[in-house]
């Protein structure tokens, strides 16, 4: 039995395939990507701008549906779920990290941070305690009470990942997680995640261009012209946690 099978599959797509537009401006996105990923596994997700990334993540994270394809998340096939059961597969199952943070101004790094467990309907002083303990152990502490335009960018980043994890999802998408962030803040937003991923057993895909993080990956899935081309595994992913 090869080591793959022996491990859980949290991601399986097949043959995905999705166009935007219609007639002669219809653009082909994806031309039949496939990908599976592992439980607990570090997936980099490279290639040129436009060949079809954030496309792809958006579909297996439900945000947008393919036009033909299978795509099975953490058991469950995208497709046959309700706009109701989608919106809480994400609310449940998924957390979302963006290049740009997506914080909401108005509230405070523990506010924005406890907005999911809120949204699931866990009372305020509960879901400010649980922030609050996610955030310290990202050595954000001391600026629990910051607004986002209070913080570096590193900082901002790593409450977007609080806030993505603070209700332990199975599998973190993340979007150009460093693209915005000067070289030290990005390495130590990947240690986060890398330990994330080792820790926690939380499957983590992680779409970026930048070839300073790539050795926190267990494994590179190199995407072109809307298909995954190859992808393989990275020696060094596990060490960088050291
Ligand atoms: N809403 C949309 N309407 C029309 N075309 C779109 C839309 N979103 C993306 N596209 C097109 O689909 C293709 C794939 O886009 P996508 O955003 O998935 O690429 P990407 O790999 O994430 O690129 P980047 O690295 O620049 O973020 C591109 O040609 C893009 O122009
Ligand atoms: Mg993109």
């Amino acid at each position: 039995m090869s080591l793959d099978a022996k491990k859980k599959i949290v991601v399986h797509c097949r043959n995905i395939i999705k166009t935007y537009g219609t007639g002669a401006s219809r653009v082909f996105a994806l031309r039949g990507a496939d990908l599976d990923v592992y439980e607990g596994e570090l997936l980099m997700l490279v290639g040129p701008s436009g060949c079809g990334k954030t496309t792809f993540i958006s579909i297996l994270t439900a945000l947008l549906k393919e036009d033909s394809g299978v795509c099975e998340v953490l058991g469950k096939d995208i497709n046959a779920l309700t706009l109701e059961q989608k919106v809480l597969f994400r609310r449940e199952s998924i957390g979302f990290v963006f290049q740009l943070f997506n914080l909401l101004p108005a509230l405070t790094a523990q506010e924005n941070v406890a907005v999911p467990l809120l949204i699931q309907g866990k009372d305020r002083k509960t879901a400010l305690k649980e922030a609050k303990t996610v955030l310290d152990s990202m050595g954000l502490g001391e600026r629990i009470g910051a607004l986002p335009s209070e913080l570096s960018g590193g900082q901002q980043q790593r409450v977007a990942i609080a806030r993505a994890l603070v209700h332990h999802p199975k599998l973190i998408v993340c979007d150009e997680p460093t693209s915005s962030l000067d070289h030290e803040s990005g390495q130590m937003v990947m240690k986060l995640l890398r330990n994330i991923a080792d820790k926690e057993k939380t499957t983590l895909i992680v779409v970026t261009h930048d070839d300073r993080i790539y050795h926190f990956a267990d494994r590179m899935a190199y995407m072109e012209d809307g298909r995954i081309i190859k992808s393989e595994m990275m020696q060094t992913g596990k060490e960088t946690t050291k």
